[in-house]
């Protein structure tokens, strides 16, 4: 199926099954910020300990959790407070706002980044209402909180737009307590926030979201090799947690399309389907060579040196490579990909007119289920051996425990959330201590003897 033919099919089994939810919905909504359910919030974590684990496997690379808030003179330095903005348009009639490269985009046109000359937009009209569009305000990003109680400028502190700034300034803490070598990588997780000025695509752009970024620290000699390494390692990290070939790659950004920190820039792109009019294909990470700017930036504002010496012993400041990818747009990767629909259905059933059925086909390690334990009665002999059996597995496995429906029902309810085994006790096993389990997506059968469902399983995840 194709993926543009998934994305709402996507969107309704996130909330419906407990992936996501929008936030305070009981309230109305809040625009663009999502909350994850219990079955999102475990696809999350594994999303984020895939990726944690293949950074931490490295010999090169350290982890990092530094606060969201930050001294308010990491972000002149950084040179978000200047240059972290957005092109902003209204409608004078609807009042509606709007992204205005993106409103180029959707017409075919090719935005010109510079921000020393306004967009032309003399031929665009409001998509909403046909109206007439003000001008092109440039509109900053970060959003901004007090520190203490007084609301005054003194006290003015911002949410981080990216995790990256926290990482360099703990670049030295971090180099000399772990006694790191050059190159070297520092990399982490967190929050970060935008004020998008439009939100849009689901949980493709968020104003509260997470990043996965690292930072790599580099000699400028031999960096291109290193950048040409990180980009394929990244791609390759997503190939093997089941995103297809086809659905993936590179783009390079034009010069005058470059972030500010970025003298290089190439966004691994996932196609997400939005919608026919529009590419499929969007940023999924971006590699980034963001030569010495962030470290010499915090040296001028903060006065103190941030440098390293090479083997003559001379200083230097070393460039960084980034790898900056989001979780929610890495989760959102991987639901739709995974997502399939099998016209018909594929189990046996009495019905003659057979429902479309859906198999979530997540790579095991992304799996927010791994097993189902599912008595086939309720009766209190079959529930106590399968209470037996989820406790024997469940300080290893996250489990579900469902003596709901007919099989084939509690079959296709795993199926549609992922699980990719489900173990079924039956009144045969009480005479021979065997269980069935049964495989998402061949739907293969094996008998197990219950004292043999660790080691069975531990070679199945393995
Ligand atoms: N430190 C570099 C940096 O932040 P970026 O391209 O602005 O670079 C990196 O962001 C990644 O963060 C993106 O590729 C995307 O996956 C994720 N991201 C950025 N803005 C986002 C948003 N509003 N909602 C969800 N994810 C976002």
């Amino acid at each position: 199926m194709e993926n543009s033919r998934k994305i709402d099919k996507v969107v309704n089994l996130a909330k419906r099954r407990g992936f996501i939810f929008p936030s305070s919905e009981i309230y109305g909504g809040l625009n663009s910020i999502y909350d994850y359910g219990p079955l999102g919030v475990e696809l999350k974590k594994n999303v984020k300990k895939a990726w944690w684990d293949f950074m931490m496997a490295r010999k090169d690379v350290v982890g990092l959790d530094s606060a969201i808030l930050a001294h308010p003179r990491t972000w002149e330095a950084s040179g978000h407070l200047d240059g972290f903005t957005d092109p902003l348009i209204d409608c004078k009639k609807c009042k509606n706002r709007f992204r205005a490269d993106h409103l180029l985009e959707k017409k075919g046109l090719k935005p010109d980044f510079a921000k020393t000359k306004p967009m032309d937009m003399k031929d665009i009209k409001c998509p909403e209402c046909g109206g007439e569009l003000t001008d092109v305000r440039q509109f900053n990003l970060m959003f901004k909180t007090f520190m203490g109680p007084v609301e005054d400028s003194a006290s003015q502190l911002y949410l981080r737009p990216e995790t990256a700034q926290g990482i360099y300034t703990n670049f030295l803490n971090t180099k000399e307590s772990m006694r790191m070598k050059m190159p070297f990588g520092i990399a982490q997780i967190g929050k970060a926030f935008r004020n998008e000025i439009t939100t849009e695509n689901f949980i493709f752009r968020m104003r509260e979201f997470e990043q996965m970024e690292m930072q790599y620290f580099v000699h400028p000699d031999g960096k291109d090799d290193i950048f040409d390494t990180w980009k394929k390692l990244r791609k390759e990290w997503y190939l093997s947690l089941g995103l297809s070939k086809e659905n993936l790659r590179f783009r390079e950004h034009e010069p005058d399309e470059l972030v500010h920190y970025a003298s290089k820039a190439f966004d691994i792109e996932y196609n997400f389907g939005f919608s026919e009019s529009e590419a499929g294909f969007k940023e999924l990470e971006g590699i980034h060579d963001r030569g010495d700017w962030d470290l010499s930036r915090h040296q001028k504002f903060s006065g103190q040196k941030l440098i390293v010496k090479d083997d003559d012993n001379k200083d230097y400041t070393p460039h960084v490579v980034e790898t900056s990818g989001g979780v929610d747009r890495a989760t959102l990767a991987f639901l739709i990909d995974a997502y399939d629909e099998i016209e018909g259905g594929r189990t046996t059933t009495t019905k003659s007119v057979k429902d479309a059925e859906v198999v979530l086909r997540l790579d095991k390690r992304l799996a927010p289920i791994k097993i189902a334990v599912l008595p086939l009665s309720k009766k209190v002999e079959l529930s106590k051996k399968s209470n037996e059996v989820y406790d024997s597995l469940v300080s290893k496995y996250r489990i579900r425990y469902d003596e709901t429906g007919s099989i084939g029902k509690r079959y296709r309810r795993q199926d549609e959330i992922g699980t990719p085994y489900c173990v079924t006790i039956d009144f045969d096993t009480l005479e021979n201590n065997q269980v069935t389990v049964r495989d998402r997506d061949t739907m293969e059968q094996d008998h197990v003897v219950i004292e043999e469902l660790e080691s069975y399983f531990a070679e199945k995840f393995n």
